[in-house]
């Protein structure tokens, strides 16, 4: 018994962030939009962003809506489990307290969420990427109370983050004619625009003690099926593709900028926008069979805002690369988590001092 107990308190010194007889987790901190929501929408009563109904969630855990808008995992979901981290619970959880801050992190992801305040004002409640900030900073005074101002810091600074958005600044804003983004910028101003607002961001994220965080990129925007039925043949739309790819390119300047210049800042850019798009164009090459449609669709009724319980589902979801009409199916999910894993190079996090509570809830496809 007692080697154990001095194995267990090497290990401890040699992983754990040690202060002051304080063990911190490596943790998550995800900020984003309903490619990572893991429901913080569900608690936004008014929000017409919602994944609270069946279909969503049929392949992850009982199967039951959870709040992703999806069938299965989000790509943040396989990133961190790739890694060995915890999946972090919803910020708007009711049940969050500092301990679980503390062992698992936090997901401020909220669907409809921008980079800018403005966007997506038609879900009328959702957290805009500024919002989501001031909330991880109330985060930070909680965690200050509890541990202290000196291991507070090391903790944040330890922990891993991830900032996803960008998506609805264009679909749920600039292109569509009834905002005003629409038409007080063009497609490079806006670009500019977005990319510098993101800039900002990142560096007060630096300021409150990220120092290693991605940034995850657009795909192909413009092949998501809402984007399809937009046009008479169903094409993808070229304008929205060629968005993502211009901001694509400007984000990766701004992260790369931002590394070389903040203090001990890794800060990353991954898209998997070429991937997805081969995705599109050659679904059999990658085991899918349908590339343009939803798997969750309300009939011959098109588009439908979510996936409904009077919806009908493919017969095999896995073969599709669209789960509902905006959000990527988790086996589409988990080729651009392997490509992000892929481009940015992640070793796991050792966390052997501390046996990881993540639900560890396997999707199934034996359907
Ligand atoms: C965006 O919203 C935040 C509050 O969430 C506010 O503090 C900030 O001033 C707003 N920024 C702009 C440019 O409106
Ligand atoms: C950068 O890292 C060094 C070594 O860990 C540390 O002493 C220093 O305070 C850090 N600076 C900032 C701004 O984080």
């Amino acid at each position: 018994m007692k080697f154990i107990v001095a194995i267990t308190i090497l290990v401890v010194t040699f992983f754990g962030i040690a202060i002051d007889g304080y063990n911190c987790k490596v943790v998550q901190f995800i900020f984003g939009d309903s490619l990572s929501d893991v429901g913080n929408n569900m608690h936004l009563s008014r929000s017409l962003a919602q994944a609270n109904l069946p279909w969503y969630g049929i392949d992850f855990g009982n199967g039951l809506p959870n709040g992703r808008f999806c069938n299965g995992r989000t790509v943040s979901d396989i990133i961190g489990d790739r890694l060995g981290l915890p999946r972090p619970p919803a910020f708007l959880d009711p049940s969050l307290t500092e301990d679980i801050i503390l062992e698992n992190g936090v997901n401020f992801a909220s669907g409809g969420g921008g980079i800018l305040n403005e966007t997506g004002g038609y879900f009328i409640q959702r957290l805009s990427l500024y919002k989501q900030i001031e909330l991880f900073q109330g985060v930070q005074e909680m965690i200050r109370s509890k541990i202290g101002k000196e291991a507070a810091d090391k903790f944040f600074q330890g922990a891993r983050y991830v900032a996803a958005l960008g998506s609805n600044d264009f679909i749920n804003n600039y292109l569509m004619p009834v905002y005003r983004d629409s038409w007080s910028y063009n497609d490079q101003t806006f670009v500019d625009y977005l990319t510098e607002t993101l800039r900002s961001q990142l560096k007060l994220l630096h300021k409150l003690g990220a120092r290693k965080l991605m940034v995850f990129g657009l795909g192909p925007m413009g092949c998501i099926p809402l984007q399809r039925v937009l046009s008479t043949s169903g094409e993808c739309q070229d304008r929205a593709n060629k968005l993502a790819l211009s901001f694509n390119k400007a984000a990766s300047k701004v992260l790369n900028d931002l590394s070389n210049s903040l203090p001990n800042a890794s800060f990353q850019f991954g898209d998997a926008y070429d991937v997805v798009n081969d995705v599109i164009s050659n679904p059999s090459n990658y085991g899918f069979s349908n590339a343009d449609s939803p798997c969750c669709s309300f009939g011959r009724i098109r588009p439908a805002l979510t996936c409904v319980p009077a919806s009908s589902l493919c017969t095999d979801r896995s073969k599709y690369v669209f789960w509902d009409e905006y959000h990527p199916s988790d086996s589409a999910n988990e080729i651009i988590a392997n490509e992000i894993i892929k481009k940015l190079g992640f070793e796991r996090v050792d966390q052997t001092d501390a046996p990881s509570p993540s639900p560890a809830i396997a999707p199934s496809f034996e359907d």
